[in-house]
């Protein structure tokens, strides 16, 4: 079996790449160790890269169909090996960015002025995406677990027009039973409330954690629905522009599909994006098991680090992604206080700071960097 390789260190710097050439920009301070956007510093896998160059060495790059079947049969193959889920691969359509899928559907499933419900703590373009599409969004706190009987309440006072699960939950690292899903799938037909499931980070799991994507409840679900996510988290691929959404009823899916290709005028997949998806999902698997195992060493050498030198960390428990969540003792403290406060950490003698999405839990990309940046850059950045 090959035995890939993780600890090479690649030097990000002059790829335009916006965690590390764009620091100064975003911060207005240069030589932040930054832990902000969510993408790993890992190479995609070989295979991926293969399949790339190849492709380029042809040199076109035309417009390119993505309703075919080697791109649908490899998300349908992915969801039946890793998630045991068999999925319709008509209800399989392709979408430029998971974030971009949102937007559409929550225009789809809801009015302007609807109320959008998701869990708090919630990942930040989930903010933006939703009150600038001129939905209310309400965040139902679950930073000490889920109330279930608080949120059958929430749903019956506030009459949600969608709930937005996070599935896996980032930042918190959650990954949901097949209990939870349950009672999400319950309280969704209760209130006739739709529900769209992002799964983007549903590929990086901790060893042993067992995750349920929504598409195995379809079925149970009598309101609108959607599971969205690509490999873009897992294969390190967010760049190549293919995403893909599962939208099960047949209506709801030719809106989606007319609002892409005539409202949006999107109608051609980039074909890098399209191979790289086939060939992640297809031939890749090996590889993203690989990553997850190193992925766990790298939490465990944090978490060591934490027990010994982090006065100010509360708690970690990601069961899953590469996301770091470092949870402050002073959480009451606003965003931009949180982050002011971060920037000023002693850091690695050749970073000033470091930088990490604001707020009371403060997250990034902690576990997807290379042993050694792990513990030159954490273990200097962590040094109380
Ligand atoms: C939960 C979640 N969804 C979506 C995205 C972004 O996906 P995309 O770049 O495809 O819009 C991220 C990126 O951090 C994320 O954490």
């Amino acid at each position: 079996m090959t035995k890939y390789d993780f600890d090479t260190v690649i030097d990000r710097y002059g790829t335009y790449s916006d965690q590390w050439d764009y620091v100064q920009t975003r911060f207005g301070v240069a030589n932040l160790l930054p832990f902000t956007i969510s993408d790993m510093d890992f190479a995609t896998a070989p295979g991926v890269r293969d399949v790339l160059v190849k492709a380029s060495q042809k040199g076109i790059f035309g417009y390119t169909h993505w309703d075919n079947p080697a791109f649908k049969g490899a998300i349908a193959g992915w969801f039946d090996r890793r998630y045991h889920v068999a999925i319709d691969q008509d209800a399989i359509v392709y979408s430029p960015s998971v974030i971009f899928t949102l937007a559409k559907l929550l225009e789809q499933f809801s009015q302007p002025g609807d109320k959008v419900v998701t869990f708090s703590p919630c990942y930040d373009a989930f903010i933006k995406t939703v009150t600038s599409n001129h939905r209310l969004l309400l965040e139902f706190d679950i930073n000490h677990g889920v109330d279930w009987d608080k949120l059958d309440a929430y749903f019956a006072r506030e009459h949600p027009a969608v709930f937005l699960l996070c599935n896996p939950h980032n930042p918190l690292g959650i990954a949901w039973s097949g209990e939870d899903m349950q009672r999400i799938v319950e309280l969704c037909n209760a209130y006739h409330v739709a529900i769209i499931s992002d799964e983007i980070h549903m590929g990086v799991v901790r060893h042993g954690t067992v995750v349920h994507s929504l598409a195995a409840y379809f079925d149970q679900l009598a309101v609108q629905k959607a599971v969205i996510s690509s490999a873009g988290k897992a294969f390190n691929v967010t760049a190549l522009g293919c995403s893909y959404a599962l939208i099960p009823d047949a209506r709801d899916r030719e809106e989606f599909v007319y609002g892409l290709e005539y409202r949006s005028a999107l109608s051609s997949v980039p074909y890098l994006g399209m191979l790289a998806t086939i060939e992640c999902y297809s031939h890749q698997e090996e590889w993203l098991n690989q990553l997850c195992d190193y992925i766990d060493g790298n939490y465990a050498t944090y978490k060591s680090i934490s027990r010994t030198s982090l006065g100010w960390i509360t708690r970690f428990r990601p069961r899953l992604t590469w996301l770091g969540s470092i949870f402050r003792r002073w959480a009451s403290l606003c965003r931009r206080c949180s982050m002011k406060w971060f920037m000023g950490r002693k850091s690695p003698s050749w970073t000033g700071g470091f930088t990490a999405m604001a707020g009371p839990i403060i997250y990034g990309s902690i576990w997807g960097h290379q042993g050694a940046r792990l513990k030159k850059g954490c273990g200097g950045l962590l040094a109380p």
